[in-house]
This record gives C-alpha cells, sequence and structure tokens, in this order.
C-alpha cells in the first residue's frame, strides 16, 4: 500500500507528485462530481491521481460506471473537474488560455468506442480525415496526407471515396484512428475502441494500436472495463472502481494476484481476446 491506500505493483513509482523529466500526463487529486438532484451529489471521480510517461500505453480499468470515461473526458477537455489538477506535457488544459484550445486539441485526440456516431454519413471516408489534416501542416497535400494515413491504419487509399456505412465496424475503427492522427497528436486516448466489434475484429484494432505505438512513440490513454485487452496493451494501469483507484502497477502482476476482492471479481471475468504476440 502507498500512502493513499491504493495497492500499488508498480516498480517505477516515483511518488504521486514529484515532477518528473518525460512525464506526459499528471494528474492530482481529481474529482467531478454531478448533482443528481434533491442534493444528491454523485462523484463520478473521486479524488484521482497518476501520471503517465511519454511514450507508454497506460490503462484505465474497471466495471461500467466506474468513473473511465468521466476522467477521460477531463483530459481531453470535454468535462470540466469540480476539483483537483491536470497537466499534459505541462499544460494544464482548465487554465490554458482560449487561444490555447484548438492546440491542446490537436495534442490529445480520441478514439471512441462507436466511431459510426462521430462520422458524418454523408462525407466521404478521404473528406472525414481531410478535416483534421488540414489543422497541421502538411507539405505533400492533404490528398497524400489522407492516402498516407490510410495506408498507416491499414485500409487502401481508394476507401477515400467511400461512405461509412460501405465500411465494416473494424474498418470504420481504423478511419476513426487515421482521423485522430490526422493532427498529429502527441496523446491517444482510447476509450473502449475494440468493446463495439466482434471478437475477430478486437485482435486487429488492437494490433493496430501497439504498432501505431511504437512506430510513432504516441503515449497512448487505453481504457477498457476488460482486464485481458488492458493486460495485452498496457506498461501500467489503474484499476478503477466507483470513481476511485482501487489498485494500479503492472497488469500482469495485478492480473496474477489481485490484491483487491473488486479487482479478483475482475480477473474472473475476464475473457481471453487472441492477440498475435
Ligand atoms: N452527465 C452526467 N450526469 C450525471 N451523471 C453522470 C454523467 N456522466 C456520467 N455520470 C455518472 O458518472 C458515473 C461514471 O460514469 P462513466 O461514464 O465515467 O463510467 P464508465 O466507467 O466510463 O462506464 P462504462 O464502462 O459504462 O463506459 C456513472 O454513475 C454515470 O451514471
Ligand atoms: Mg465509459
Amino acid at each position: 500500500m502507498n500512502d493513499t491506500g491504493v495497492h500499488d505493483t508498480s516498480m517505477t513509482s516515483t511518488g504521486m507528485n514529484a515532477p518528473q523529466a518525460g512525464l506526459a500526463i499528471d494528474v492530482t487529486s481529481l474529482v467531478r462530481e454531478y448533482h443528481l438532484g434533491r442534493g444528491r451529489i454523485l462523484r463520478a471521480v473521486d479524488d484521482v491521481s497518476f501520471q503517465v510517461e511519454q511514450g507508454e500505453t497506460f490503462g484505465i480499468v474497471g466495471e461500467s460506471g466506474s468513473g473511465k470515461t468521466t476522467l477521460a473526458r477531463m483530459l481531453l477537455r470535454l468535462v470540466r473537474p469540480t476539483s483537483g489538477s491536470i497537466s499534459v506535457l505541462g499544460v494544464d488544459p482548465w487554465h490554458a488560455r482560449r487561444s490555447e484550445h484548438a492546440s491542446y486539441h490537436r495534442l490529445v485526440q480520441v478514439v471512441f468506442q462507436d466511431p459510426y456516431s462521430s462520422m458524418n454519413p454523408k462525407m466521404r471516408i478521404g473528406s472525414i480525415i481531410a478535416e483534421g489534416v488540414r489543422r497541421a501542416p502538411h507539405p505533400d497535400g492533404v490528398d497524400a496526407e489522407v492516402g498516407r494515413l490510410l495506408e498507416l491504419v491499414g485500409l487502401p487509399t481508394r476507401y477515400a471515396e467511400l461512405h461509412p456505412h460501405q465500411l465494416s465496424g473494424g474498418q470504420r475503427q481504423r478511419v476513426a484512428i487515421a482521423r485522430a492522427l490526422a493532427v498529429q497528436p502527441k496523446i491517444l486516448v482510447a476509450d473502449e475502441p475494440v468493446s463495439a466489434l466482434d471478437v475477430s475484429m478486437r485482435g486487429q484494432i488492437l494490433n493496430l494500436l501497439m504498432d501505431l505505438q511504437r512506430e510513432l512513440g504516441l503515449t497512448v490513454v487505453f481504457i477498457s472495463h476488460d482486464l485481458g485487452v488492458v493486460r495485452q496493451m498496457c506498461q501500467r494501469i489503474i484499476v478503477m472502481h466507483r470513481g476511485r483507484i482501487v489498485e494500479q502497477g503492472d497488469p500482469s502482476v495485478i492480473f496474477t494476484s489481485p490484491q483487491q476482492e473488486y479487482t479478483r471479481i475482475l480477473v474472473a471475468s475476464t475473457p481471453v481476446v487472441p492477440v498475435a504476440p
């Protein structure tokens, strides 16, 4: 146990608030409350602190309603924290100047569970990706960059001409990843990116994310209710329960010897997802 009462199995833990070179994300005592009416308050995220190193794939795992997406949305500057602080590559998104908001949204990109809902069905795939491409400088031109991004995520360049409904769920998730990468982010938040896909597609998308993380040196925050998936993807994880971190550290260690009853239940309910080594 550390001084926050959270079981921590990480060997490299440097202390919760210590400044550290190479840090991508530094979250301290983060709280998000929702007022439910009649004076009732829900703490969706309750006093959460963690650090993510640059180039790391960091997992956030926990059952439905444990606060994972709320936490992600605060990092993405979509939901304002009730209290606590966030630093992303030295930038506090909630105290940044208005003129810095656009550059913050380029720095941190997101891939959601259901890419279809975030894609305009009338737009061609090429135009969807081009929207992001135009927000960053590309000396070879927009079309060339769209083609490069499609190839990067394993789709033929001719898919630029298609519409979202002509693609499978897995292919649409590849487009969502290409769209996120189009602005050349340093950090990619993936919120349940394979949960809506059938099992055969999951391994492919997980492998793609791992390849891209290595190739581009991205920092990835990977969110899942599935400890098995997180174990395959992440160097370090936090386990969330009712808004709080109950366990954190090396996912293999947590998987083989969970210290908390809640984590034991998560491990016991974990299906095995095939991912190539
Ligand atoms: N806008 C909101 N108003 C009120 N309560 C909310 C709001 N957004 C989230 N919550 C509540 O906060 C808690 C955490 O929700 P959150 O979506 O962060 O969980 P999650 O871990 O992402 O769950 P899931 O695995 O189902 O995606 C839940 O109890 C949810 O009902
Ligand atoms: Mg969620």
